[in-house]
């Protein structure tokens, strides 16, 4: 890999975890500085958990900071050679944010406005970041795909995700910062995010709890297994790009009761399904077209969805009990 300082934010978040423990255990050279606040959007202790994981690793350097205080940011990391920031910390979340708007303006805009300045004050010429399927809002033009016009988000996270790409495009513009965004699919496997279905089904249904089922179950997701997603983010890394948007998903629309259904399987009990309807924000159906990213990112998914749950049922199972306590 050319980068030998890699700044990934939200590093102890879902996926910036399975990111900064690849690219360490598979590029001793590299130097990997994680950056997040461990704030308790859900239970820090598995934020913690995956850190402690990652600072075993002797190349991993973890920084507790928040990256939406600008001068707390330029402080800490202005004398740390950086040559590449991965930005994946944001507040995630459609739900939460009808709850509560203005944690997504401080994170994800302001928060992103400052990983940017960051890069253009310390000369780093590239910034691959997070944005979202999400950012597709209610298009009914299926499989989504890169081009197609954006403007119409149905919650506010959707709506700083795409300022997130609008800001990059900027940032690119005036300053030549090369910027790659990454539309992920709903991504899910080990260490995941416990707000997302895929978990709170797993967990409900061991526990034999009932489970909510939005849109009385009439819902798809291009759910897209973690190692997957790290595969395009890396390739997304290592191929010279100036700017660019990728969707990263399965290419493969799942219905929720097919989930269920396979994680009754797996977990060897029945779901208790509370049906309720469709949720403000959220949308009935995902599907990436994944034409661009084959292309130009030789991005090639391989974890089908019976393979992706049984993988995460087990892990789930095998670490039942801290689980179970978060
Ligand atoms: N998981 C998915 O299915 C999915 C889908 C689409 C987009 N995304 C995007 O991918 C990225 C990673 O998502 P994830 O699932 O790993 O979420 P996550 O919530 O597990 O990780 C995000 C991390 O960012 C940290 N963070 C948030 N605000 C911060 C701040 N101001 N300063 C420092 N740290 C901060 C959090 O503490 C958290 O650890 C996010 O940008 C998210 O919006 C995720």
């Amino acid at each position: 890999m050319e980068y030998s300082n890699i700044l990934i934010t939200g590093s102890a978040g879902f996926i910036g975890f399975h990111l900064a423990k690849t690219i360490l255990e598979n590029y001793k050279e590299v130097r990997v500085i994680g950056v997040d606040n461990l704030n308790n959007y859900y239970n820090p202790r598995l934020k913690e958990k995956r850190n402690n994981i990652l600072k075993s690793y002797a190349n991993y350097t973890f920084l507790y900071l928040d990256f939406s205080n600008w001068n707390a940011l330029l402080k800490k990391l202005r004398n740390k050679d950086l040559d590449l920031i991965v930005h994946l910390g944001a507040q995630a979340g459609v739900r939460h944010s009808i709850k509560n708007p203005w944690v997504y303006i401080q994170n994800n805009d302001l928060g992103t406005l400052n990983i940017f300045e960051l890069a253009r004050h310390l000369n780093i010429d590239k910034v691959v970041y997070a944005s979202s399927s999400s950012v597709y809002g209610g298009s009914r033009k299926i499989p989504f795909k890169e081009h197609h016009k954006v403007d119409k988000p149905i919650s506010l996270y959707a709506a700083t995700k795409r300022h997130n790409e609008l800001i990059a495009n900027v940032y690119h513009h005036l300053y030549g910062i090369n910027a790659v965004g990454l539309r992920f699919f709903t991504v899910y496997g080990e260490f995941g995010r416990p707000d997302m279905a895929i978990w709170k089904f797993t967990k409900n249904i061991l526990t034999r709890k009932p489970i909510d089922v939005y849109n009385y179950g009439r819902m798809a997701r291009d759910f897209t297994y973690v190692s997957d997603v790290i595969t395009g983010v890396l390739s997304a890394i290592e191929k010279n790009f100036k700017y660019e948007i990728f969707n990263l998903g399965n290419g493969n629309p799942i219905e929720l009761e097919e989930v269920i259904r396979l994680i009754e399987a797996y977990t060897g009990k029945k779901a208790i399904k509370n049906y309720l309807p469709l949720q403000p924000g959220d949308i009935e159906k995902t599907w990436a077209d994944l034409t661009k990213s084959k292309k130009l990112l030789s991005y090639a998914p391989k974890v089908s969805i019976e393979e992706g749950l049984k993988r995460f049922v087990t892990w789930f199972k095998e670490n039942k009990a801290w689980l179970l306590k978060l």
